[in-house]
């Protein structure tokens, strides 16, 4: 059943899990997360991105959605859009019946310029007035993602800022994420902690200094009654790494944000975790493992039942890691 994403968060932190929230483009990702969900009992989030929505058009997505929660009642499902660059993109999705949206006034209309705290506020409130007159959920985001190793921000998503991002920019203070939540009303409010999109977030596996984990628990401290999402929340699995380069790709070395990392989160109030880069890369993984090894064959559905195999193994594994497995 469709749900708000204030009603399963509210669940989620009644309950002490996290649940991920997974990007969705096309058919084998929606199958491979409503496959998966189904079978751990999970309530699921999918998200559609700007990109997303220039790929299969926003009624294809739509209706991907819709045949999800025909197709598995039993199963709680939030309905997200993902990074809204001004109210007008926001306002479509509620229009087209999103049960959540998310307003990201941090950046720009052009989804790369850093923005002041006075516009994003502006924005976010202006959604939050729209949205929650519709029984729609807003998540907001205050900070900017970035790599506190290099200040850039992800860069082959498109969000990525021009220049760099300063320190402070890159990790959220605790005391305007207070007054953002006061001042807009968002249901969950996105935090930026040393994450960002993409396969290439960290140089090596990330300590303290990269991955402020410790960021989220002072902010949790001070608004404990506010959802957390964390983005840029991929693993960058090194298994589907060795197999994408075994077969013929060509991915530097690269890491990603490890489980346990996301699980000491979800003990401080991170209560959505935005995956999409982990599923790409099982995805390619599993096509050209496949197509190396059979190379006779031509039927698409071929490659895309084992690709379909590889993001289901992915989500069931972090449905379980977040506790989020059997709570349906
Ligand atoms: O927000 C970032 C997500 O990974 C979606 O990226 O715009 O390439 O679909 P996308
Ligand atoms: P990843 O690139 O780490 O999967 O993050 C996805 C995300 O934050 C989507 O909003
Ligand atoms: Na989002
Ligand atoms: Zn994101």
């Amino acid at each position: 059943a469709l749900m708000s994403m204030r009603q399963l968060l509210d669940h989620a932190a009644e309950n002490g899990y996290g649940v991920p929230a997974f990007n969705v483009n096309n058919l084998e990702q929606v199958r491979a997360i409503m496959e998966a969900a189904n079978e751990v009992n999970s309530p699921v989030i999918l998200q559609a991105s700007a990109g997303a929505r220039k790929y299969a058009g926003s009624n294809f997505l739509r209706h991907l959605i819709l045949a999800a929660i025909e197709e598995f009642p039993h199963i709680p499902i939030v309905m997200h859009q993902d990074h809204g660059v001004t109210p007008a993109v926001c306002q479509r999705s509620i229009q087209l019946g999103f049960s959540s949206v998310m307003m990201d006034g941090s950046l720009g209309p052009d989804g790369k310029t850093p923005t002041d705290y006075e516009y994003n506020v502006d924005v976010t409130r202006t959604v939050v007035q729209m949205a929650h007159a519709c029984g729609v959920s807003v998540e907001g985001e205050i900070g900017c993602l970035g790599s506190l190793e290099t200040g850039m921000a992800g860069e082959e998503d498109g969000i990525g800022a021009e220049g760099k991002l300063s320190h402070d920019q890159m990790l959220t203070s605790p005391e305007e994420a207070e007054s953002f939540v006061n001042d807009t009303g968002v249901d969950a409010l996105a935090i930026a902690v040393g994450t960002s999109h993409g396969a290439y977030k960290f140089t090596r596996p990330p300590t303290g200094d990269i991955l402020a984990v410790s960021r989220i628990k002072e902010i949790h401290k001070r608004i404990p009654n506010t959802h957390l999402v964390m983005h840029g929340s991929s693993s960058v699995p090194q298994e589907w790494l060795a197999i994408i380069n075994e077969f013929g790709g060509e991915i530097p070395e690269t890491y990603g944000v490890p489980v346990e990392e996301i699980q000491e989160g979800i003990k401080h109030g991170v209560r959505k975790v935005n995956i999409d880069t982990d599923l790409r890369l099982a995805s390619t993984g599993a096509v050209r493992k496949f197509l190396a090894e059979n190379k006779s064959e031509f039927d698409p559905r071929k490659f895309l039942i084992p690709t379909t195999q590889a993001m289901k193994g992915i989500v069931k594994d972090r449905l379980e890691a977040f506790g989020t497995a059997g709570q349906a």
